[in-house]
């Protein structure tokens, strides 16, 4: 297959990452080079993370909750994460930054803190964390363009009263760009509000609040090359401080009386009970703190010199069904290969070249059914589909590979 884009190697990436000299042991008794391509799903770890992450340990203790200097510390470094993040996503004052476990549990906050009467507005093709949660629901259907998306999202708000719509940055199917700024534009013309889910762009490029319109953010570390278990609501104070505590418990009450009245904390802290994941929210800080110091051009180039070679190596496959290739994207590409299920596909992937890719539906099940229902009649179409996805750490022999492997599965 020749390469479409001219080197044998991308341009680089600001973020340098662990894992590339992973080995794994494939069918034949060879030893390969793992080719992680399941980025999408959760991103290997940053240098940067694990290097802070370890900095830290020795002197890791109590946040919030102890006089000794080790706690203060870690008290510091807990909230210069928190304001790391607000830099990240460009906070605007007022704003708070919640730490959570992951965008699901940023997106069920926020539901829990929507005020009662307030209609949520989504697309049936969002991934499952923004689909159900949300218990007043309007469930807009897929759009076929992003003038149509703006369009409903209109139409949906002329019937509706108060209301949020919550719509994701890009597909975590398809790597789609949805014109979010244009859905927030129309909304706001409508008093509505609006939460991106931000899981699947904040690795890919900016993400920032007001370019984007977006009342509220969420994004999670596991996507964003920091592993230890935080993600991240971000957005206006007014309904998460007015809300019920998420969890209830240490951290988030001010004062507990004997008959079990309770005073809640305002602030970030309401929200967040128990101890809180230090480690977590010092490695997330440290890939946003790079990542606003080096900004996106490099990553944008790097990802888009990938993806070039990937579709273009892919297209080349005969019969494959490619979904979202031609559109503006992050580094994603789902596909099915006619006449194979692809949970077999993806296991020969794994076993017989060292592979990591994702099959199934995606947790975004109504999207990912309409894509296969289209790409081919319901008799010959795989139930599920396979899911590529690049970042950093991604090189040009691991895309090479994945497109020798699936034209040699599928039987070129
Ligand atoms: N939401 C993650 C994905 O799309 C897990 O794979």
């Amino acid at each position: 297959m020749p390469p479409p884009t001219a080197g044998s190697a991308p341009p680089r990436h600001p973020l340098a990452v662990l894992g590339g000299d992973v080995t794994v042991r494939v069918a034949d008794g060879r030893l390969l080079p793992y080719a992680n391509l399941d980025v999408a799903a959760t991103a290997p770890c940053a240098v940067v993370a694990a290097d802070a992450v370890t900095r830290m340990l020795p002197t890791y203790a109590s946040v919030h909750r102890g006089a000794g200097a080790l706690s203060q510390r870690c008290t510091l470094a807990y909230e210069r994460a928190r304001a790391s993040v607000a830099r990240f996503v460009g906070c605007r004052p007022g704003d708070q930054v919640v730490f959570t476990r992951n965008s699901t549990d940023a997106l069920n906050l926020l539901a829990h803190a929507v005020p009662a009467g307030t209609t949520v507005l989504t697309f049936v093709g969002e991934h499952h964390a923004n689909l159900l949660p949300w218990r007043r629901a309007v469930r807009l259907p897929l759009p076929r363009t992003p003038d149509e998306a703006v369009a409903a999202v209109d139409e949906a708000l002329r019937r509706h009263g108060p209301a949020l719509v919550a719509v994701t940055a890009t597909s975590n199917v398809t790597g789609e760009v949805w014109p979010v700024a244009g859905i927030a534009q129309v909304a706001h013309r409508y008093g509505a509000r609006v939460v991106v889910d931000a899981a699947q762009l904040a690795a890919h490029g900016p993400v920032r609040m007001a370019a984007l319109g977006a009342d509220y953010v969420v994004l999670s570390g596991h996507k964003l090359y920091a592993p230890f278990g935080a993600g991240v609501l971000a957005g206006r104070a007014d309904w998460l401080d007015a809300a019920e505590p998420y969890l209830r418990g240490g951290g988030a009450s001010a004062h507990v009386a004997v008959d079990g009245t309770v005073r809640w904390t305002g602030g970030p802290a309401r929200h967040e009970a128990g101890t809180p994941n230090l480690a977590g929210a010092v490695a997330l800080a440290a890939v946003c703190d790079t990542l606003t110091t080096t900004g996106w051009a490099e990553v944008t180039r790097h990802e888009r010199w990938l993806l070039d070679r990937l579709d273009a190596g892919l297209a080349g496959v005969h019969r494959l069904a490619l979904f979202g290739a031609g559109h503006p994207r992050t580094g994603i590409i789902s596909f099915t290969v006619p006449g194979l299920e692809s949970a077999e596909v993806a296991r020969r992937l794994a076993d017989e070249f060292g592979i990591g890719v994702r099959d199934g539906l995606f947790c975004a099940h109504p999207l990912t059914r309409h894509l296969l229902a289209a790409a081919a009649p319901a008799a010959a179409a795989p139930a599920t589909a396979v899911r590529a996805s690049i970042g950093a750490g991604t090189t040009a022999e691991h895309v090479d590979r994945l497109v020798a492997a699936v034209a040699q599965i599928a039987g070129r």
